[in-house]
């Protein structure tokens, strides 16, 4: 078996659909504060708010030991390897149930243009073919219309689990779980296929 040191491999980069998945360097410290000091990614994820420098080196130096241990993909999403644009995460993999959950964030300037569902699709095509993950989860406060339109869009359903709850600074809030099992993946013709039904109706 595998030792969880080497379960995540790194260094990677994924690439399609417009989107280059990179892994974050030292050098993206400042577009990392501008792109997470923002009210959305403070009210909807854990990121420390204000998000300063400060929180940038600790977040890039977490994100670095968390790909070198094994134990996390973290990917800057970017258009053609060079600006952050966003950031998707794998974590939590449970090698014996064979999941893992994902997370994603967009920098409010860059939103509305496919960028978190290209992106998502990408990581999670990723874990399926490459790492063998079976099961992909993610936890969205069901107020984030947003978030869960993107879960959506990717082919991911809700489970039906209780809410998990949580005491944040806006309260306490729930979070559904959403999966997304083997061969649900969806692929950008079945994407834009959804949108083209949702928008113009289906067609017989
Ligand atoms: C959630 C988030 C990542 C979406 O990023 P994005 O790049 O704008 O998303 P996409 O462009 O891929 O949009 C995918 C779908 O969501 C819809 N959508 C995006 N933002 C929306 C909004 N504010 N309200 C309603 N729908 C929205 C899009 O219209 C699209 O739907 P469609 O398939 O019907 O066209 C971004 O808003 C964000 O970073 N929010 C703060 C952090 C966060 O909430 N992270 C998730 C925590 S669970």
């Amino acid at each position: 078996m595998a030792s969880p040191r080497h379960l995540l491999p790194f260094p990677i980069s994924l690439t399609g659909d417009g989107i280059e998945l990179r892994e974050w360097t030292p050098d993206d410290l400042e577009d990392l504060v501008e792109l997470l000091d923002e009210p959305d990614i403070a009210r909807w994820t854990p990121m420390p708010s204000p998000f300063d420098v400060e929180a940038g080196l600790a977040y890039l130096k977490r994100a670095h030991q968390g790909r070198l241990n094994g134990q996390r993909i973290q990917l800057a999403i970017t258009a053609d390897g060079s600006k952050p644009l966003g950031e998707v995460l794998l974590f939590g993999v449970d090698s014996g149930l064979k999941e893992a959950e994902l997370g994603y964030l967009v920098g409010a300037a860059h939103r509305r243009r496919g960028l978190a569902s290209g992106a998502l699709s990408l990581l999670a095509e990723y874990a399926q073919d490459t790492l063998g993950l079976r099961r992909l989860l993610l936890r969205i406060d069901p107020a984030n219309t947003a978030s869960t339109s993107v879960a959506r869009r990717c082919g991911f359903r809700l489970t039906g689990e209780p809410p998990i709850l949580q005491e944040g600074p806006y309260g306490p809030s729930s979070l559904d779980t959403w999966e997304l099992v083997e061969s649900q993946v969806v692929s950008r013709l079945e994407r834009l296929k959804n949108v083209a039904t949702r928008r113009y109706g289906r067609r017989n």
